[in-house]
């Protein structure tokens, strides 16, 4: 793979400058897919499924190619199971409010959630939804305290598939087994993951995934749930309203079925339209070679950062297991001081703070982290501006 040709493709990097290594909260866009959102802007800007005009049409059938374009890259056995949402929260709201789950019903997820997958579970305690939490170490699930905590309760296991975090991911196979014989349904939430390795929803036969397009070069401003067809007829959906319906009278409605069912009023066509260019992008390049990538820019990163004695990397030593995500903090500094100097000093912007998992970073005492975040575009020099830059500001501000 050609990273110089690849970076070629990304405006923010042709014009130089600044290191971004801040993927995991949200990618670049490549030319493709600014490009389709443009095209719909400029040349059709009407709105699909409804009119039968020449421009809607041509929105209906690009909306239909986009849905076939992400159906591919997350492995659906057919495009009815992929539901456009307005990111990967909404999608995981759709399930904890359309799941139909009742007083004694549990959900059962990881210690290290986003919010996203914490909150909604969090406010469905309030009607007596019960909740449980699989330890992690270091990001990494152990598999026979997850065992344990099921039971006949677990309506629900809803995991995230690469932790935002530590960047660690999860034995999804055995999870969604184990979970299977416990007669639970599992949702992965696959924000983190999707756009950065390969993954088969059939072949994992996991029952519900989310994806979030805005972290797999694609538009910002849309999810994914994906929901396997049984799953997605028996769920309710978040909103109702037009492009959902059948046929409705004064007292009645026949909803359509999945996936229009799920997506009420019209939607953001110009964003669903690059979502397809991104994953087309992706799959042109292949999600082995990106994860490849990342796990060579990271292993490096680590070597690094790793003979900076003021620096701790949270999560598993070994790089190969943390995909793009390498999250630290430097003695003596808040993680936003480290983010700022890294800004100000050598142009590399990375995230930093609680990323969005307050109970686990609380739990730990830690204030936060730092959280370099990388994608197919970075290179080794990135690497290098990043750690000169946090090397500089360790002899500067800690010595
Ligand atoms: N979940 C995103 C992040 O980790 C916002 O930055």
């Amino acid at each position: 793979m050609d990273v110089r040709r690849i970076r070629d493709d990304f405006p923010l990097l042709r014009k130089g400058g600044l290191v971004y290594m801040d993927s995991a909260c949200q990618s670049l866009k490549p030319d493709v897919v600014i490009e389709s959102m443009d095209r719909y802007n400029r040349e059709f800007p009407a709105c699909g499924g409804r009119s039968v005009h020449r421009l809607a049409n041509r929105v209906s059938i690009e909306v239909d190619e986009s849905r076939e374009a992400i159906s591919r890259l997350i492995g659906s056995p057919s495009p009815d199971s992929v539901v456009f949402t307005k990111n990967c929260t909404e999608a995981i709201n759709t399930v904890a409010k359309g799941l139909g789950l009742r007083p004694g019903d549990r959900v059962l997820t990881t210690d290290i959630e986003h919010n996203s997958n914490h909150i909604p579970w969090l406010r469905l305690q309030e009607q007596g939804v019960g909740r449980a939490y699989s330890p992690t170490e270091d990001g990494i699930l152990d598999l026979d305290s997850f065992q344990d905590a099921l039971d006949p309760s677990v309506r629900l296991v809803s995991m995230v598939h690469t932790s935002n975090v530590t960047g660690t991911t999860l034995p999804a196979k055995e999870v969604v087994e184990i979970a299977h014989d416990n007669g639970s349904l599992v949702m992965l939430d696959g924000a983190q993951h999707v756009g950065h390795s390969p993954v088969d929803v059939a072949k994992l036969d996991v029952d519900l995934y989310t994806v979030s397009v805005q972290k797999m070069l694609g538009p910002t401003g849309l999810g994914v749930l994906y929901g396997k067809e049984e799953v997605l007829e028996g769920l309710e959906p978040l909103s109702v309203g037009g492009g959902t319906v059948g046929i409705a009278d004064y007292d009645s409605v026949e909803l359509l079925p999945p996936p229009e069912r799920f997506e009420a009023g019209l939607l953001n066509y110009a964003a669903i339209i690059g979502a397809g260019s991104a994953a087309g992008y992706l799959e042109a390049i292949g999600l082995d070679v990106v994860r490849e990538h990342e796990t060579s820019l990271n292993r490096a990163l680590r070597s690094r950062l790793a003979a900076i004695p003021e620096v701790s990397i949270l999560g598993p030593e070994d790089a190969s297991l943390r995909a793009g995500i390498c999250s630290f903090n430097v003695d003596g500094l808040g993680s936003h001081d480290v983010a700022m100097i890294l800004d100000e000093t050598a142009g590399v912007l990375i995230r930093s703070g609680m990323h969005c998992c307050h109970p686990w970073f609380r739990s730990r005492g830690l204030a936060g982290c730092a959280r370099a975040s990388m994608h197919i575009y970075n290179d080794l020099e990135d690497v290098s501006r990043l750690a000169d830059g946090v090397e500089d500001m360790v002899s500067t501000f800690c010595r």
